[in-house]
């Protein structure tokens, strides 16, 4: 196992073992893909939408916020383009009945021939020493070279094949790489289907006899359709944008890697509306806004990355990723498009209605283009998880794990903790806690031993825990601890309201 599969092992049990993610219905063996947030998770969660909400929302004079129904007329997913082309490859295997999609099978073997490279890399450099090229030998070592360009053919056949949708040349390409089945071993595949990643329901009462609705893919529809009403209930001037957060639901073929892919996940979007022929200029606007909104958590910007699309979309100008390095490699946190005029135009053909703005300071009317943000809630949930979980070995030769959530996000601010359960300790603690709980969430505890309830505490990234004990009842003092430090201070109780809202203290 490498350090990070281990890596991600552990955040995973940890994620269970302090309450915050739990698979779904596990006492009947557990939902694929569907995963419950437990206490500290709901806590954890609700930090990051208020993070979002109030840098998107609160801070624009320009940008107000939407709670649009999951469900949605049938017609919006045929305008949108998802009835038709919302779809993955999928293969299934004969032997094991296992199924997959069809160009991750493919990407997979890619990333068995760039561990041959690394490897070979690996050993050269063992062989050479210091004197070690890296850029030379790859550049100029024949295998290495061969394998480049066979990564490079797969590649080109793989996306040729995706972009015309040639699915049999899909399934040679899997026979003549000799793809065998993770499971079975055998190379015993159907052909390669279209497979639409929706989920859809019956609902009762829809006019000409259609019943079949859908659970929204995406969020950005509710927000598309309910542009007119924005726009003139709020009399909006462009540029302006329109923000939300809710429950996206997607039936993904491959559904692994924790809450990375989920079938029902949580996406916080916002489309800003914008005069045609300005939208790179927002483009890069939102770009950059959204880096830092990522970076002012306190997150370092080594963990972060832009991907620029290779191919877009037929209705993006352009299309920026922003990547974070999860435990299983970088991967996409957030998506930055510009989507020109492509969906209001759509709703406006199919439900014929107009969907214009008339823009006074040029003296005309146009449907305006749009800049979305499109981050999952969930896959910044790991992302704070990935970079919070430290396994630390202490002076003493004593070991801890401790969440270095940043202190703002973290689900409890403060941990009040009387040393005894006696002698008038456990009122006073109560005390302290019914002066904080206003302003932020508190834990009370007195069982155990307060080694053992600091752990406790550094387990779930409670940025302070205050201690309670006999010389508080004398002059009012208490012993703070900070997690990270695990520095400890005598301060007055009056003192402590004023420490906390220091350290949670962040840019927006
Ligand atoms: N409206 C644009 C849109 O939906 P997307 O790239 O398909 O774009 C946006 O999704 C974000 O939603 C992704 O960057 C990712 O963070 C999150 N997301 C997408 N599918 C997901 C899934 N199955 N599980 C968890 N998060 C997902």
């Amino acid at each position: 196992m490498s350090n990070n599969e281990d890596k991600f092992k552990k955040i995973i049990a940890h994620a269970k073992e302090y309450g915050f993610v739990f698979q779904s219905s596990e006492i009947y063996d557990g939902l694929a893909a569907a995963y419950d947030y437990g206490q500290y998770g709901v806590e954890l969660k609700n930090n990051i939408k208020e993070y979002w909400w109030k840098s998107m929302v609160q801070y624009h004079e320009n940008i107000v916020g939407l709670d649009a129904a999951i469900f949605m007329h049938p017609t919006t997913w045929k305008a949108s383009g998802h009835v038709d082309a919302f779809n993955d490859p999928m293969i299934d295997n004969k032997d094991s009945k296992k199924r997959y999609r069809a160009d991750v099978l493919v990407e997979d073997h890619i990333e068995k021939i760039q561990l041959k490279i690394q490897k070979d890399v690996e050993k050269a450099r063992k062989r050479f020493g210091d004197d070690f090229d890296e850029v030379q030998f790859l550049t100029t070592n024949q295998r290495i070279i061969d394998r480049q360009n066979e990564i490079e053919d797969i590649k080109k056949r793989l996306y040729t094949a995706m972009e015309e949708n040639r699915l049999d040349d899909i399934r040679e390409l899997i026979e003549d790489l000799g793809i065998v089945c993770p499971v079975s071993g055998s190379r015993n595949w159907t052909d390669v289907r279209q497979f639409n990643l929706m989920f859809s329901t019956e609902m009762g009462s829809l006019s000409e006899g259609a019943n079949k609705i859908y659970l929204r893919p995406e969020t950005a529809q509710g927000i598309f359709v309910n542009y007119l009403n924005i726009q003139k209930t709020g009399r909006m001037k462009i540029p302006f944008g329109i923000a939300q957060i809710g429950k996206a639901f997607r039936n993904e073929i491959v559904a692994r890697q924790f809450i990375f892919r989920m079938r029902e996940f949580e996406q916080m979007e916002m489309q800003f509306f914008v005069r045609p022929g300005q939208e790179i200029k927002w483009f890069e606007y939102w770009k950059e806004q959204r880096m830092n909104w990522h970076l002012n958590m306190g997150i370092p910007e080594t963990e972060y990355r832009f991907h620029e699309h290779d191919k877009l979309a037929h209705y993006a100008n352009a299309a920026f990723d922003i990547e974070f390095n999860f435990p299983m490699g970088f991967k996409e946190l957030e998506g930055i498009h510009s989507r020109t005029d492509f969906d209001l135009g759509a709703h406006q053909k199919f439900s014929g209605k107009k969907i214009q703005y008339f823009d006074p300071e040029i003296n005309e009317s146009y449907v305006p283009y749009v800049v979305e943000t499109s981050i999952g809630l969930d896959r910044t949930f790991l992302a704070v998880l990935t970079f919070a979980f430290n396994e630390e070995k202490l002076e003493d030769g004593s070991e801890r794990v401790v969440m270095r959530i940043p202190p703002f996000l973290a689900p409890i601010k403060a941990a009040i903790l009387p040393l005894v359960k006696k002698d008038g300790l456990p009122e006073k603690a109560m005390e302290i806690f019914d002066t904080l709980k206003d302003d932020y969430m508190c834990f009370y505890e007195e069982k155990d031993s307060i080694g053992k309830r600091y752990r406790r505490q550094d387990a779930i990234g409670t940025p302070y825990c205050i201690t309670v004990d006999h010389q508080t009842l004398e002059d009012n003092t208490v012993t703070i601890r900070e997690r990270d430090s695990m520095q400890q201070d005598r301060i007055g109780i009056e003192q402590i309201h004023e420490i906390i809202k220091n350290r949670l203290k962040h840019k927006s």
